[in-house]
């Protein structure tokens, strides 16, 4: 099966030594980590299991960024999502993590929603429709519990009449050319499509700083493009802090897909439908008789239940080596590891729903889009 990876499109098993050449990005060093693991423990954090498991894996000039941060100068953050309501445990991810490196640079973060990438990439979706995800979305992402006075979550549609000028700035910079050999664009493509780089590019420009942006890998090549010419516009080059996708609960063949709720932990269900998910559809690694596993152990490598637990889930460096261990061994059963993974799973749901409901009583969401101390700042500002 081949691979392909653009913003769009995740298929196939992803070799990642391929794609940070592809991609024209860097892995993360050690002594990136180290230096992120010391300022975690400055802070009273942990270093967190994303960065321990090396999920988030590659950078471009994420040295930069930690060196700013180190002088003493403003690094910002910035990150987003395309509406798609039902979210699942993958696009949770990146959410997290944003809050980990909010926590340990206390630093502003802004949340992109383009609502319009959205309605201009998938051809039978309605304004309406998209509306209606957004607003399931925005309740999830609020329920991650960033700082109220310093994250600004917008979408575009409301925002751009005050983006406008930092936007005309971003699109007269990129030729058709560019945005063509960069994201594929044809002579089909609506010129809306042809437009949207521009769009995910400007709000590396809301501040002067460092921008500094978590996402998954799929998502560089808009980062990529703003650096041929952000100094040209008197910004820096943005950096970025990239992850790995989860693998999909059905196996090592892309990301995980909402497009079949079936098939992914979406963070609506209930333990039940969690346990009957895992149970039914986790890609097991583990062997076709009972005989067999016991003889040959399991295969760890291609078991989403070790692969889930080692990369989100189980932070004890011993209890994962004991997992691993006892599965390969054929000690531990394809079952007895599922048993493990549910759980999990359905105590970070569990907390899920409590903080999707301490936002709301809070009214977090708010906050972020309109009366925070960033958000009212964003609303005033003059680009
Ligand atoms: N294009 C992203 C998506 O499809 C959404 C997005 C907008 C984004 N701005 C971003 C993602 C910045 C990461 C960083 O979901």
């Amino acid at each position: 099966m081949t691979t392909t990876v653009t913003p769009w499109d995740v298929e196939g098993s992803v070799d990642y030594d391929k794609l940070i050449k592809e991609f024209g990005v860097q892995y993360i060093s050690d002594e990136h980590y180290n230096y992120l693991k010391e300022l975690a423990k400055e802070k009273g954090l942990e270093e967190h299991i994303f960065l321990k498991r090396k999920l988030f894996f590659a950078q471009m000039d994420l040295g930069k960024a930690i060196q700013d941060h180190k002088d003493g100068k403003p690094v910002f953050l910035y990150t987003g999502r395309a509406p798609g309501g039902s979210m699942h445990i993958g696009h949770l991810i990146p959410f997290m993590f944003t809050k980990y490196l909010q926590d340990l640079l206390d630093c502003n973060l802004y949340i992109q929603i383009p609502d319009d990438e959205k309605f201009l990439f998938k051809k039978d979706l309605t304004l309406d429709k998209i509306e209606e995800m957004l607003l399931s979305d925005l309740d999830d992402i609020a329920a991650i519990g960033f700082n109220p006075e310093k994250t600004f979550i917008f979408r575009n549609t409301e925002f751009m009449s005050n983006m406008y000028p930092l936007y005309l700035q971003t699109a007269k910079k990129i030729t058709f050319s560019q945005a063509r050999n960069t994201f594929g664009f044809e002579n089909s493509s609506n010129i809306g499509q042809i437009n949207y780089p521009a769009l995910q590019i400007v709000p590396t420009f809301f501040e002067k700083g460092q921008c500094l942006i978590p996402c998954a890998i799929d998502q560089n090549p808009y980062f990529l493009l703003q650096r041929d010419f952000a100094t040209k516009l008197g910004y820096n080059k943005n950096a970025t802090i990239l992850s790995k996708f989860l693998t999909a609960l059905t196996g090592p063949n892309g990301k995980m897909s909402a497009s079949d709720p079936s098939k992914a932990i979406l963070l609506t269900d209930e333990p039940n439908q969690v346990k009957k998910k895992v149970n039914k559809h986790a890609f097991s690694g583990g062997r076709e008789t009972l005989e067999e596993h016991r003889e040959k152990g399991g295969d760890c490598s291609i078991d989403v239940a070790y692969q889930w637990l080692y990369n989100i889930f189980e932070e004890d460096e011993k209890e994962i080596q004991r997992i691993y261990e006892q599965y390969s061994s054929g000690n531990m059963l394809s079952g007895e590891i599922k048993k493990i993974l549910i759980e999990k799973i359905n105590n970070l749901l569990e907390k899920h729903r409590t903080q999707k409901q301490e936002a709301k009583e809070n009214n977090l969401l708010e906050k972020y889009m309109k009366t925070g101390e960033l958000a009212q700042s964003m609303w005033n500002k003059k680009f």
